[in-house]
């Protein structure tokens, strides 16, 4: 296989990984599962922390909490803030009942809630948002366009190595839908 043809098959094989990886971003995340979530666990102290660690958080994608904002509220606060239960001085405040924010970048993120004596009694959460790289290994196998083509087959033309190029890439699309879809 040339470079050139090998270089057409990973640059069409990258597009459609970035297009993919694209297209599954952007995904909301209802904070612990269910509308009424938002409130001192029964089930334990965690349990939120619990609900976050069963999911895989990615750049772009956004929390949403249901609550009834007479009675509570969302802050975002430092690791200190957290580990104290402080919310004198939030980075953010929310009191709107349905409160929706963009996990922006990757590391953690850090809620409490604003209502008096909550957060002490464990209706607190942290939110680990993959780093792109720790995102994309997901993303990672797909050497079947190279075996697809043997060793011997030298491509005659620019029209054959972009039609290589093109297999490659949907059998590159079609090993990321098996992934996605499992
Ligand atoms: C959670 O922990 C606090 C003290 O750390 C305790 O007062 C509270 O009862 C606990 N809640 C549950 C549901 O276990
Ligand atoms: C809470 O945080 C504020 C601002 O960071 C700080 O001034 C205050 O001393 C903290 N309170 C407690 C009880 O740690």
């Amino acid at each position: 296989m040339s470079m050139e043809s090998s270089s057409t098959v990973l640059s069409s094989s990258l597009a459609v990984l970035f297009l993919l990886f694209s297209f599954t971003q952007a995904r909301e995340f209802m904070v612990g599962g269910n509308a009424n979530s938002w409130k001192i666990p029964s089930s334990g102290n965690g349990s939120l922390n619990q609900w976050a660690e069963a999911n895989r958080f990615r750049i772009g994608d956004s929390l949403v909490w249901n609550y009834d904002s007479q009675k509570d509220s969302v802050l975002q606060v430092t690791k200190d803030a957290y580990e104290h239960c402080n919310t004198s001085d939030p980075i953010a405040a929310f009191k709107d009942g349905s409160t929706k924010v963009a996990l922006h970048r990757s590391g953690p993120f850090y809620f409490i809630s604003g209502a008096e004596g909550h957060c002490q009694k464990g209706q607190k959460l942290i939110v680990v948002v993959l780093s792109p790289r720790n995102g994309a290994i997901v993303f990672a196998p797909a050497p079947a366009p190279v075996a697809l083509e043997g060793p011997a087959v030298a491509p005659t033309s620019g029209g054959h190595s972009l039609r290589n190029g093109f297999v490659g890439a949907f059998a590159v699309l079609g090993c990321l839908f098996a992934i996605v879809l499992l």
